[in-house]
């Protein structure tokens, strides 16, 4: 194989970046990183043999930007691992979706994993993870990847069809103190964010509620509706003070 290896993500608030980044390394490769986060620039096609993606799980499936962007990718002879990054509580159907899609645009998924993350909504829910432990872990599964030989793809646990995806029609909230500086407009990867009339506002149709434009305000004047914060909150006591495992695929 090259010494190249390709990593698409996408990776709102930080967690999913983290855990490619120690898999990346660990796995020895240059690794060239595709943001598929970002709206400016085309996504472009896998020039060596291996690929990682690396997505957020968001209600139990992969975010919509993910879906569309990876299904456009050409995978005809090459191999990819798939990544899935939840918030301690599921990731459900996430990895048999990426696996998939995958599959279906040619590539031989040889590994996959779920790791867990930080919550990027309710951060006391696997706060701190990836931790050190969670490292190890990363490594050993780059480890595994880096000496595999297998050109079969792997098998991985869901439901067909999935979950129903993601259908919130609200979406983060501007308060008082915003100064439409406009970072969250530049970094909301589905353009759903506009400065109208000196006012950020957001367009509840393209939102997907990713966290993205939460974490990269530099006021902390972007905030979920509180009851949709609260309820969230409500929903996931109970996994604050559980530590979900991580799961290799090989
Ligand atoms: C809209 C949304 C839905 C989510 N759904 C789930 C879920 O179904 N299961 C889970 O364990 N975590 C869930 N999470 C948490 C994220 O998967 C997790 O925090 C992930 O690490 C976020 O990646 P990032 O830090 O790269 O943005 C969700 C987060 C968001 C924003």
């Amino acid at each position: 194989m090259s010494d190249k290896m390709e990593v698409y993500y996408f990776s709102p608030t930080g967690g999913t970046k983290k855990v490619s980044g120690i898999f990346a390394a660990a796995v020895g490769k240059e690794a060239v990183w595709h943001d598929l986060g970002d709206k400016q620039t085309v996504i472009e096609q896998p020039q060596g043999e291996l690929i990682a993606v690396a997505a957020p799980v968001f209600a139990g499936r992969i975010p919509s930007v993910v879906r569309e962007k990876i299904k456009m990718l050409c995978g005809e002879g090459k191999k990819a691992v798939a990544i899935a990054v939840y918030g301690n509580r599921a990731y459900e159907d996430a990895l048999l979706e990426m696996n998939d899609i995958l599959m279906q645009a040619g590539f031989t998924v040889i590994a996959a994993a779920a790791f867990v993350a930080q919550h990027s909504i309710v951060p006391e829910v696997g706060a701190g993870r990836p931790d050190a432990e969670d490292e190890k872990e990363i490594r050993a599964f780059a480890e595994a990847v880096k000496n595999s030989t297998s050109a079969e793809n792997i098998h991985v646990p869901g439901n067909r069809p999935y979950r129903p995806g993601m259908n919130v029609q609200v979406t983060p909230l501007s308060l008082p103190s915003c100064t439409a500086c406009g970072a969250c407009a530049k970094i909301c990867p589905t353009d759903a964010i506009a400065n109208e009339d000196g006012k950020m506002a957001t367009d509840a149709a393209k939102c997907i509620l990713c966290m993205a434009c939460v974490h990269a305000c530099p006021l902390q004047a972007r905030i979920l509706p509180p009851p949709l914060q609260q309820k969230t909150d409500n929903m996931l006591a109970a996994f604050r003070d559980i530590r979900n495992k991580n799961e290799v695929f090989l």
